[in-house]
């Protein structure tokens, strides 16, 4: 049998851990998940969210190893996306719950992914009774999807802040406390940035409403739980930051290369960008993915986007990166495109039309046919020079 762990007093984690995940919906998830479910002790017996399908045994389990899973009164759905409902259908069969609570929107979205699911429809700031403790709900769309909403349990005042304050993480440790804060932080703004970018507006209302609620310990649906308060306190704060999309004196370059000629391009624009003082990551798209550049992109000043030309296209990889940075709207401000070419060079117009669709201001476009010559080089080397003071200018 797998064991729940213990939160507190009156709640166990019962959720469910996946170290084989390495996509989630376009996101490359090199370190695996967990799927996190919450049991609360009470006269009405509640669990807090499920587990993606094919991992109810694990949940269940777990469960079992606290109480009967038949003695669950209550389930409460924060989020109806698939890896925390997907279960759903099976849990219902062998708790035979009393009711399932969700918000309004989430009632539509359940009866939509399980139309014979019996769910009832809870309002914002609605508190239930279940009996020793209290449950609160606040809605908090778009974070991740309309439906989304977060449940405050007191007295014990942990916060269930479902995909909110997340990140994808296998580990044996259930809490902050017990992970390298840099770890911490990585994978929380790598989740943001893959995840959340898009919705910064609806997350700063969030935010602020969250705040203000009394909580010492927040158990979001993925990765650890946050129990040291003063380390949660900095990712918020970093969530404030990101939601604003405030940059850094930062840029990425991401490429793609045939013969290296583009590769010695991006190379010196780097050189430039180093020489103006800005950090600079480089995203190979034939060993890195388009998570990869979005992680980079979340507090990136420019970005500059390479491609050889081959059969009149950039590669493939590139509209495949740069779609996804679009979606995630970073708002980042200055660009520049450059890549090599045999005979037709179409590559970078492409790449220029792409970046201005994502309303970047495109300072450079450079291309160079079969090998750059130094005269070239020397120009990319400026360009990043170049760029990189404006970015030192935009940010004092
Ligand atoms: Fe973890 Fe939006 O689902």
């Amino acid at each position: 049998m797998q064991k729940a762990v213990k939160i507190s007093d009156r709640v166990f984690w019962v959720g469910a851990v996946d170290w084989s995940l390495r996509y989630f919906h376009g996101y490359s998830t090199n370190f695996g998940t967990t799927y996190n479910a919450y049991l609360v002790l009470a006269d009405k017996i509640t669990l807090v969210d499920t587990v993606k399908k094919g991992f109810e045994n694990e949940m269940m389990s777990r469960i079992k190893s606290v109480i009967d899973p038949s003695k669950i009164a209550y389930i409460v759905s924060n989020h109806s996306e698939p890896d925390h409902t997907g279960s759903l259908p099976e849990t219902f069969l062998a708790v035979s719950p009393e009711k399932v609570f969700a918000s309004q929107a989430g009632t539509k979205t359940l009866k939509n992914f399980f139309p014979s699911l019996d769910v009832q429809a809870v309002q914002d700031g609605e508190s239930l009774d279940i009996g020793g403790a209290r449950l609160s709900f606040y809605t908090t769309p778009m974070l991740h999807w309309p439906d989304s909403m977060a449940t405050l349990l007191n007295p014990d005042k942990i916060l269930f802040s479902q995909d909110a304050f997340g990140m994808h993480l296998a580990s044996s440790e259930r809490f902050d406390d017990e992970l390298p804060k840099e770890v911490l932080v990585k994978r929380s703004a790598e989740y943001y940035a893959n995840i959340i970018t898009p919705y910064g507006k609806k997350v700063s209302e969030t935010l602020e409403r969250l705040v203000s609620l009394e909580f010492s310990c927040v158990a979001p649906d993925h990765g650890p739980v946050w129990r040291d308060m003063t380390c949660f306190s900095e990712i918020l704060s970093l969530y404030s930051k990101w939601s604003k999309l405030e940059k850094k004196k930062k840029a990425v370059i991401v490429y793609e290369t045939m013969w290296k000629s583009t590769e010695i391009m991006a190379k010196h624009f780097e050189d430039g960008l180093r020489q103006s003082g800005i950090h600079t990551a480089v995203v190979n798209m034939q060993s890195g993915n388009r998570s990869d550049l979005a992680s980079e992109l979340l507090e990136s000043s420019a970005l500059l986007a390479g491609s050889p030309t081959i059969n009149n296209n950039a590669f493939p990889s590139l509209f495949d990166c740069l779609s996804y940075a679009k979606g995630l709207k970073f708002g980042v401000p200055y660009g520049a495109v450059f890549g090599s070419y045999g005979w037709s060079g179409e590559g970078t117009g492409q790449l220029k039309a792409y970046l201005e669709s994502m309303s970047i201001n495109v300072i450079a476009e450079i291309k160079a046919q079969y090998r750059p010559d130094e005269g070239t080089l020397e120009k990319c080397f400026e360009a990043g020079i170049n760029i990189g003071q404006k970015i030192n200018e935009g940010l004092g």
